[in-house]
C-alpha cells in the first residue's frame, strides 16, 4: 500500500482512450480475489484534453486513487506530468504504470519487464543469443528493444516498413541497434536467435506477410507481441518451420505484476488460471 492509505482499501485504476477494450481490470480484479485483498481497480475513460486535469486529480489525491495503469493515448503525456518518472520511462519517453509515494507521482514503464519475464518463464535462457531481429518500429517495439538491449544481446536489428521511424530508435537505444527496411529482412535474420514480431502484422486476423523462418538459426525463439489471435500467422509459420514460439498474451499479463504489487503490497504470480480468462475473454468477443 502506498502513501499512507493504511485505512481505505486502495483504489487502482487503468485509463486510455477508448478504454472499454482493456483486459487489465480482468486481471488485477482477479488478483484481488484470489489473494484475498480488499481493493479496486476499475477502467477510467479519459479523452486527450481531460487527461492533465485527471492527473491534477490524482495527484491532489482527490480521486481516491493510489496510482493505475495509462495505456493509449496517454503513456507520452503520463510520463511528462509525473514527477518522478524511472531511468526506464525516461528513456522510452513513455510510462505505463503511476503510483502516488512521499505526496509525488512516480511513474514506470513495465512493458519491457513484462517480455523479459514471460521469456524467461516459458523458454529460459531466450537472451544468451548474438543477435536478435524486431520486425517493426511502432510505440509497441520500444520497450522490447529496450528489454532486450538490456539483458546484453549484442545485435539488435530493427526492421521496419519505414526505415527513419527503425533509425529513430537506433539513435535513441545506442550503438547496439541497427536500423533496417523491409527489404534487408532475409539478410539479418540469418543466424539470428530471436525474432520478435511489434507490428501489427496479422493482428485481428488482418493480412500478414509469408516469412522464411528456416534462416534463423537451430532453435531460435520465435515470437510475436499481438495476441489476438494467440497463434498469428508468423507464429504459425514458425511452428510450422519447426522453431519454438511464444504468444503475445505473456507479455501482456507480466506487464501488470509490478503495478498490482506497487498498489495492493502483494507480489503476484501468472499462472494457468489467469490466461484461460483472459483467453475466454478474447473468445468471447
Ligand atoms: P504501435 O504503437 O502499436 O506499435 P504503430 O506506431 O502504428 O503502432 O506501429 C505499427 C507498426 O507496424 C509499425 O512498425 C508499422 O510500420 P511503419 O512504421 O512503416 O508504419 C508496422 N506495420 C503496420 N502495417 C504494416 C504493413 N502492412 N506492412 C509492414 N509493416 C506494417
Amino acid at each position: 500500500m502506498v502513501d499512507g492509505r493504511e485505512s481505505a482499501a486502495p483504489a487502482a485504476f487503468v485509463t486510455g482512450w477508448p478504454i472499454k477494450h482493456s483486459r487489465s481490470p480482468i486481471i488485477h480484479r482477479h488478483w484481488l480475489k484470489q489473494y484475498g485483498l480488499a481493493g479496486t481497480y476499475d477502467a477510467v475513460a479519459v479523452s486527450e484534453e481531460d487527461f492533465a486535469a485527471f492527473i491534477e486529480a490524482l495527484k491532489d489525491g482527490s480521486r481516491g486513487f493510489c496510482g493505475g495503469n495509462v495505456t493509449i493515448p496517454h503513456k507520452e503525456t503520463a510520463f511528462r506530468l509525473s514527477d518522478r518518472p524511472d531511468e526506464l520511462a525516461q528513456e522510452l519517453g513513455a510510462a505505463n504504470t503511476l503510483w502516488l509515494q512521499d505526496g509525488r507521482l512516480h511513474a514506470t514503464n513495465t512493458d519491457g519487464y513484462g517480455f523479459s519475464a514471460n521469456l524467461d518463464g516459458l523458454h529460459p535462457g531466450w537472451d544468451k543469443v548474438d543477435r536478435a531481429v524486431i520486425l517493426g518500429a511502432g510505440g509497441a517495439s520500444r520497450a522490447v528493444i529496450q528489454a532486450i538491449r538490456d539483458r546484453g544481446v549484442g545485435e539488435i536489428h530493427v526492421v521496419n516498413r519505414t526505415v527513419s521511424r527503425a533509425q529513430e530508435l537506433a539513435d535513441r537505444f545506442g550503438p547496439k541497434i541497427h536500423a533496417h527496411g523491409l527489404p534487408a529482412l532475409a539478410e539479418v535474420m540469418a543466424g539470428a536467435g530471436l525474432f520478435v514480431n511489434t507490428t501489427s502484422l496479422g493482428m485481428d486476423g488482418g493480412e500478414s506477410t509469408v516469412i522464411d523462418f528456416s534462416i534463423l538459426k537451430t532453435g531460435a525463439l520465435v515470437t510475436d507481441i499481438v495476441y489476438v489471435p494467440l497463434e498469428t500467422p508468423m507464429l504459425r509459420q514458425a511452428g510450422e518451420q519447426g522453431y519454438p514460439t511464444a504468444d503475445g498474451l505473456g507479455m501482456l499479463l507480466h506487464q501488470a505484476v509490478p503495478g498490482f504489487e506497487k498498489w495492493f503490497g502483494c507480489r503476484p504470480v501468472v499462472d494457468g488460471g489467469l490466461r484461460e480468462l483472459i483467453i475466454k475473454d478474447i473468445q468471447a468477443v
